[in-house]
């Protein structure tokens, strides 16, 4: 068995310890917002926050998690009660297809939880990582740096 919390609740998986925790969260936990893209550590899709930190979940092993927080975008927010980056997004049409987007949610909201008003630059290097086919990612730094505004109060 492992011990795991994810988005703050503990489950013990019979899994072996080397199952990617990506596998894990979709298919043992339902978690499914967060996606394979590559495999490799090569496009970000598969990012969640592992103590608040981005880490890739297709090569970490699950037994790596264990007595850790992991976050995963289902964590951010719903539909009645939306992140600022959730609305953010929407305000700047900054998600496309969407499929890079949990990811780079999850990097985001560690971001601003650091630094709520990061200049472009901070933007796009903690986003780096993230690949984006849509070629969203102008859009994305603006959503980014609007929801820094929103949690300073500055915006509604
Ligand atoms: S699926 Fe993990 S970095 Fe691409
Ligand atoms: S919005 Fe389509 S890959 Fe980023």
């Amino acid at each position: 068995m492992v011990n795991v919390t994810v988005n703050g609740t503990a489950a013990a998986l019979a899994v072996a310890p080397d199952v990617p925790l990506l596998d894990v969260l979709r298919n043992h936990l339902g978690l499914t917002g967060t996606r394979y893209g590559c495999g490799t550590e090569q496009c970000g899709a598969c990012v969640v926050l592992i103590d608040g930190a981005p880490a890739y979940a297709c090569t970490t092993p699950v037994a790596a998690i264990a007595g850790r927080e992991v976050t995963t975008v289902e964590a951010l927010g719903s539909p009645q009660a939306p992140h600022p980056l959730h609305r953010a997004f929407l305000a700047e049409q900054a998600g496309q297809c969407g499929y890079c987007l949990s990811g780079i949610l999850v990097a985001a909201a560690a971001l601003l939880a650091r630094n709520a008003d990061p200049s472009r630059a901070e933007v796009a290097a903690a986003l780096d990582p993230h690949l984006c086919r849509c070629g969203a990612h102008n859009r994305m730094i603006r959503a980014v740096q609007r929801a820094g505004r929103m949690l300073r109060g500055l915006e509604p």
